[in-house]
């Protein structure tokens, strides 16, 4: 027996040294170790021994599985550990490489301008309505005054659909809208986009954006207009901006007046984003038609109101120095890129 035992641990020696994995180890455990194992095997014949020798075999017997476990534990943490040091040497990562740069967007110019024009016209207590881009006829001339057949119709040439329905050519198709829906008091701006047919050029586009201004209330007279229109300029341009209001006709006001505000880049001695003439036109404005109030349900006997409507892509122009209408369209990054901050 004990000879078998000695031959038990001299194979166990030779098998350790062959087994690389874990699986190989567990196999080997099991051999020997486990239920039928030779060593179990051994174990349980100690009771065929006699009395004498029994306690000397039992020894023995349990040294050399005590062993073996230990040797079979050690060599399992070995290979552990060998491991995960190959795996921490794969997985290695190298700090000091430069990580993948994400490039941030940027708001585009329109949306630069929409959005100061938005905050300033808030901070003045107003509200921000909105309407469809297509728009029925309705809304976009009959209720602005402005009949089939009225000259007016002639210089807003826009894209005209089946049932009644046309591609908005003013923001102020908002204002109906609003004064459908809402008794006085109102104060309301609406920015968007607008079309008609122009050909591109510099100057021009046939899609380009507006705000519209609706104040409608008691006692509202052209000096609310003046003034708040005043205050608005100089918010938006500088304390030293002056206005210029001239005569002007829209079928939907009366009076009508066309608004300028003196050139923030010269301060109105004339330079080259005036065009030498130091006043930048914003757009119209004027008190609201009687005609226009009365089609809404409002009465023009007891309720008075002005508007304006200006064009941003001028204003986005001058603001930052922009000659070339197209390049506000056109995406270049290269251009848009300017914008960030
Ligand atoms: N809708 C006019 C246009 O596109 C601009 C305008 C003028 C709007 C006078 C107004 C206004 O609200 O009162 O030419």
């Amino acid at each position: 027996m004990k000879d078998e035992l000695y031959a038990i641990r001299e194979k166990a020696d030779g098998a350790l040294a062959q087994a690389q994995t874990p699986e190989a180890l567990e196999e080997l455990r099991v051999s020997l170790l486990g239920k039928k194992g030779e060593l179990t095997q051994i174990l349980k014949s100690l009771g065929r021994l006699g009395a004498e020798e029994r306690p000397a075999m039992g020894q023995l017997a349990n040294e050399v599985r005590l062993d073996i476990e230990e040797r079979l534990d050690k060599a399992k943490r070995a290979i552990l550990s060998r491991e995960r040091e190959a795996r921490l040497r794969e997985e290695r990562i190298d700090v000091t490489i430069p990580g993948t740069d994400r490039a941030l967007g940027c708001r585009h110019p329109m949306t630069i301008v929409m959005d100061e024009l938005k905050e300033l016209f808030i901070g003045m207590g107003f509200g921000i309505a909105e309407g469809p881009d297509v728009e029925l006829d309705y809304y976009n001339f009959e209720a602005l005054n402005i009949p089939a057949n009225h000259p007016a119709r002639d210089e807003q040439d826009t894209f005209y659909a089946e049932g009644g329905l046309v591609l908005r050519t003013q923001t102020s198709s908002v204002q109906v809208r609003v004064m459908e829906k809402t008794p006085p008091p109102i104060r309301i701006i609406a920015p968007g986009k607008c079309y008609r047919s122009d050909a591109v050029d510099a100057t021009h586009s046939p899609v380009f954006h507006q705000i519209e201004g609706l104040v409608v209330d008691r006692d509202i007279t052209m000096g609310d207009l003046k003034g708040s229109l005043n205050l608005f300029a100089r918010q938006l341009f500088g304390e030293a901006t002056r206005t210029r209001f001239r005569p002007h006709h829209f079928p939907f006001t009366e009076p009508s007046a066309e608004m300028d505000v003196s050139c923030f880049v010269c301060g109105g001695g004339g330079c080259r984003v005036c065009k030498d003439s130091g006043w930048i036109e914003l757009g119209g404005c004027g008190m609201v038609h009687p005609n226009v109030l009365r089609m809404q349900g409002i009465d023009p006997e007891v309720y008075t109101g002005w508007a304006f409507g200006f064009g941003l892509e001028r204003m986005a122009m001058a603001r930052f120095g922009i000659s070339d209408m197209r390049v506000l369209f056109e995406n270049d990054v290269r251009f848009l890129g300017q914008f960030a901050r």
